[in-house]
């Protein structure tokens, strides 16, 4: 992402090469954020912000493309994300200002909205029309935005704006909206407003992310309870491909369709409602109901990805992080052989991690198409990780990928 006002200080941990050097920037603290964009809101509005919100990205640690089949996902909430100050205005007007983006809007409040183009603001803009839907809304709002998640890089940076955007319109107007419901009301946006078929798992994870913990989220029922996420001597390590994620939003939609095309076929035999109430065995003895080989890999990925989400909540709740490590490896390859959603740039980050000794497992993560992938890397050799991805990407691929460490940090909150 380029970012437009280089005067606003880039807040993440992110290794890069300098020549030959391996350079590190690191993330400022929140209130130190706030303190930025209280200054930023002003010169935008020339008034203070009554309020500032921030919203995490996340990761997904295991579970890919589950959500929308109905099983278990296990995300977690990152430190980098977005953040919102905003004040109350009395001419009933939204005015939408991004130090990421040049584009502005300015529209009167009026009884509901639909998508304009392509421009960011359409994602808060999606979250405010449901709230006037539910008669939510009594004045306008100055809007102040500001990100430090990569754009289309599998870090919900969408689910991020969408999720801030409703814990800030339900703080400022005092509606009555639990957290869940507020994740709900995003994930609504995403597939009605924007019009992409996501599941809920980004949305819930950015609401309800705990420091240190995974999310175990039923998606089906939304039960969800947290795991202990201890990495000891490892430390999360994202690892940004840098491919641009070109029709990542048409081929997430079909995998979403072949996935409800292979579930109609077994559901000639089988009395089940989603494709991750089938487990494995019960999977080989009706595979042949399918008879598509394309839908046929599309569905073994689906269940047999659900049965490393069981194991690896097992390895967690055991602190078997090596187990959990090599469960992301068995993952990422399913996702690439069975699922077709990697590619030759996150292929060429996992197969690097393989080889290096300090790390016990990596994936990719999200969506795919391009995006992130993310791996355990032994904490005192994350810079010689960097080091020597960097190159070793870059040779194959023609240009760098970025390194960042992340905490697992909190959900949504105000600042
Ligand atoms: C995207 C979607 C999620 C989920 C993942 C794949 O991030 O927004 O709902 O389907 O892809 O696991």
């Amino acid at each position: 992402m380029k970012f437009q006002n280089d005067s606003l200080p880039i807040t993440s941990v992110i290794l890069y090469l300098v020549g030959d050097a391996l350079s590190c920037q690191l993330q400022l603290p929140l209130y130190k954020m706030k303190d930025e964009l209280k200054e930023k809101f002003r010169s935008q509005f020339h008034k203070d912000p009554e309020r500032v919100f921030f919203c995490p990205g996340r990761v997904n640690l295991i579970g890919e493309h589950i959500d929308y089949n109905g099983g278990e996902v296990m995300p977690c909430a990152i430190s980098l994300g977005t953040y919102l100050a905003v004040s109350r205005n009395q001419e009933k007007i939204f005015r939408f200002r991004c130090l990421n983006f040049p584009e502005t809007a300015d529209l009167h409040l009026q009884s509901s909205y639909s998508k304009t183009g392509k421009e960011w603001f359409n994602y808060p803009l999606g979250v405010i029309n449901e709230f006037i839907k539910n008669g939510n809304i009594v004045s306008g709002l100055d809007m102040l935005f500001y990100g430090n998640l990569p754009i289309a890089a599998g870090l919900s940076s969408s689910a991020s704006v969408e999720v801030l955007t409703g814990f800030a319109l339900q703080a400022m107007f005092q509606s009555s909206f639990s957290m869940p419901e507020i994740a709900l009301l995003s994930k609504k946006v995403e597939n009605e407003f924007i019009g992409v078929n996501c599941g809920i798992m980004d949305q819930f994870a950015v609401a309800m992310g705990k420091k240190d913990k995974a999310i175990l989220l039923n998606c089906d029922t939304l039960e969800y309870e947290y795991l202990p996420f201890e990495t000891g001597d490892y430390i999360l390590t994202i690892i940004n491909s840098n491919k641009q994620r070109a029709l990542a939003e048409s081929k997430y939609n079909e995998r979403f369709e072949e996935c409800s095309a292979a579930l109609k076929l077994l559901k000639k035999e089988l009395d089940v409602e989603n494709l991750c109430d089938v487990d494995v065995d019960t999977f080989q003895a009706h595979h042949h109901l399918i008879n598509d080989p394309v839908l046929e890999k599309r569905a073994l990925h689906v269940v047999t990805e659900y049965q490393r989400v069981q194991e690896a909540k097992e390895a967690l709740n055991m602190g078997k992080l090596s187990a959990f490590g090599e469960l992301m490896y068995a993952s990422h390859n399913s996702l690439k052989v069975l699922y077709e959603v990697s590619g030759k740039e996150l292929d060429t980050i996992v197969e690097f991690c393989k080889g290096y000794d300090s790390c016990i497992g990596a994936r990719m993560t999200g969506a795919g198409f391009g995006g992130c992938a993310i791996a355990l890397i032994q904490k005192e050799k994350l810079g010689d990780f960097s080091e020597k991805l960097i190159p070793y990407y870059q040779t194959r691929i023609g240009y760098p990928p970025s390194v960042f460490a992340s905490d697992i940090g909190e959900g949504v909150k105000s600042l």
